[in-house]
């Protein structure tokens, strides 16, 4: 099979200086809630977490009180749900990956929480010597944005097996378990973006950049702090070096 590189999309959280865009946060969960998480966990997101997306604290209580959670036996041994709160963390579509599996021909769908990180593959020499340099991360969501705009009918002569759909931006093969996902218009959106697969695609691997990455902004103001305090440190070094070994006439 020709296996495809991802293509890239112009992330705002690229480079040094680089920012999540909290609209496009929010729509990405939208797309997540809607689509996404009939089939796929996101086992390591806390509601309390999704404050980070600019939701207030009343915001949060009312989305996690919109999903049941598992609170154990009853006295009589009965299981029984109770409305969530913001300290649970987003209930599994599936009880367990035996049931994930055959709910979709025996491949389950994997959590999506690290996902971003998991397939932001570093690429090799020379390239990570740069990307050191200009923060290049996003292999994971430009992975994840191709992926899910990528699906295209088998080239000829190419068989696949049943119950797969080709895509030659999947990482392990050239068709997965994974139907196509989105279509045009399945997730309304109230800010005026267009709601097609190239946005719902392109919003949805943001918010797993986000659930994979949720410090990345301090991380790169902690960088950009380091970095200022090296060149002074190199500057007064240099100096003092100079008038240490200056030459006494
Ligand atoms: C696999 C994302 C919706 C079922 C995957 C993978 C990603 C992904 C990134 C992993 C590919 C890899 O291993 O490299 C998404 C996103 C969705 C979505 C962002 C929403 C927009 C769904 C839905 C279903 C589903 C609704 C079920 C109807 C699967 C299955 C696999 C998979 C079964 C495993 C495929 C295989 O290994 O052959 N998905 N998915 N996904 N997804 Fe989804």
């Amino acid at each position: 099979y020709p296996i495809e590189h991802p293509h890239h999309t112009d992330w705002s959280f690229h480079g040094p200086f680089g920012t999540y865009d909290r609209g496009q946060l929010q729509r990405g969960l939208k797309v997540y809630k809607e689509v996404c998480s009939a089939c796929h966990s996101l086992d390591l997101v806390a509601f309390r977490t999704l404050t980070d997306l600019g939701y207030s604290e009343d915001q949060v209580k009312t989305l996690a009180a919109e999903y049941d959670i598992e609170a154990g036996p009853d006295n009589d041994g009965n299981m029984y749900d109770r409305p969530g709160i913001p300290s649970d963390y987003f209930p599994a579509p599936f009880a367990n990956a035996e049931q994930a599996a055959a709910s979709n021909n025996g491949a389950a769908p994997p959590d999506l929480s690290l996902m971003a990180k998991a397939r932001g593959i570093t690429r090799g020499f020379p390239y990570f010597i740069f990307d050191m340099f200009t923060q290049y991360q996003e292999g994971g969501p430009d992975y994840i944005h191709s992926l899910l705009t990528g699906y295209q009918e088998p080239p000829e002569g190419v068989e696949i097996p049943t119950g797969t759909h080709y895509n030659p931006y999947f990482a392990n093969a050239a068709s997965l378990a994974m139907a196509p996902p989105l279509s045009d218009g399945i997730v309304s959106y109230d800010d005026g973006a267009p709601e097609t697969v190239d946005q719902y695609a392109t919003d949805v691997a943001a918010f797993l950049m986000w659930t994979a990455e949720p410090k990345l902004e301090d991380r790169k103001q902690t960088g950009l702090v380091v970095m200022v305090f090296l060149v002074v440190l190199t500057v007064l070094v240099y100096l003092t070096k100079k008038s240490l070994y200056a030459r006494k006439h």
